[in-house]
């Protein structure tokens, strides 16, 4: 007999544990060890039960069945964890206002271009690409109209994106903004809503997609990634897959930002190491790929 787990009237077998644990790995990258038995059933039952399946054996059959990509979608809304805030690792924020950007504007200048493009890989609800929207509009001030920039935040939870897009917020979670940002960038609603105004909603482009893609669609490079606290979920031959699909899709000189918790392993990145949790691309891919 098999371990079985138990929440209220949930239970997941050990063959069913095994086979939602294979799926969301090929699907996600999310890496859930032998302990997640219970993990699994306290975020899947109420959905399990609302649907009428009787067993995780039948639901885990109905996504396998359905092509249209929806059940596998309404998965990661239950399964991807989208805890986040405002100002997260500050000093990220600081390094990409007096570093990254100024470096990235010295280099367009020179090669006459005024296209910079960020992506927010893993943008959950939407604080992170935000904070950057503000961040830009700040840093070029009335020079930002002659430049041709904007943030791309990309997520596998449709719930969180859906958060994102909307772009109100709590008292409590606008309360980690820096003041002088609070006060220029969200307008009160009613009650302890906030919505970040809409000069810094036009410049943060949502999209779903997944991470585990084997191809990016993008056509052009990006100045800077932020992908921070997205692969602590993965394990270490997904992340380094993942570290390498970045690389490829990073302009000469542009950064990667990790999060702090997470770091890349020094004899097989690609990117030159900077600080901690950053890194810049400074080579070409083919000096790296053995
Ligand atoms: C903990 S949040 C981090 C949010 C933000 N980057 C931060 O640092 O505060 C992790 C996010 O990664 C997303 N995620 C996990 N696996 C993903 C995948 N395979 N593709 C795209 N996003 C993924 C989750 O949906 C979640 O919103």
């Amino acid at each position: 007999m098999g371990i079985q787990v138990s929440l209220g009237s949930m239970t997941i077998s050990e063959k069913e544990f095994h086979l939602m644990r294979s799926l969301i790995y090929e699907r996600f990258g999310i890496n859930l060890s032998e302990k997640k038995r219970t993990f699994i059933v306290s975020r899947l039952q109420k959905l399990l039960r609302a649907e009428g399946y009787e067993s995780f054996r039948q639901y885990y059959d109905s996504i396998i069945a359905d092509k249209s990509g929806k059940a596998l979608a309404e998965l990661a809304n239950f399964i991807s964890t989208n805890y986040t805030f405002f100002n997260r690792e500050r000093a990220h924020f600081d390094y990409f206002v007096n570093t990254a950007l100024p470096v990235i504007v010295q280099r367009l200048r020179r090669q006459k271009s005024n296209d910079i493009r960020i992506w927010c890989a893993g943008c959950s609800s939407g604080e992170e690409p935000y904070m950057l929207a503000m961040l830009l509009l700040e840093y070029f001030s009335e020079r930002y109209v002659s430049w041709n920039a904007g943030i791309l935040a990309t997520d596998i939870s449709s719930h969180a994106l859906s958060l994102a897009k909307s772009g109100v917020y709590t008292d409590e979670q606008v309360n980690l903004v820096p003041e002088v940002l609070r006060k220029k960038y969200f307008i009160h609603q009613s009650g302890d809503q906030w919505a970040v105004k809409e000069c810094v909603k036009k410049e943060v482009t949502f999209r779903h997609f997944n991470l585990m893609n084997r191809t990016f669609p993008f056509r052009q490079s990006f100045h800077i990634i932020f992908c921070r606290n997205v692969m602590i979920y993965f394990d270490a031959p997904t992340r380094e897959k993942l570290i390498y699909r970045f690389f490829k899709q990073t302009a000469q000189d542009g950064y990667l930002f990790i999060g702090h918790s997470e770091s890349l392993p020094r004899d097989r990145c690609p990117y030159c190491y900077i600080k901690p949790a950053v890194y810049q691309r400074t080579g070409s891919l083919q000096k790296v790929i053995k």
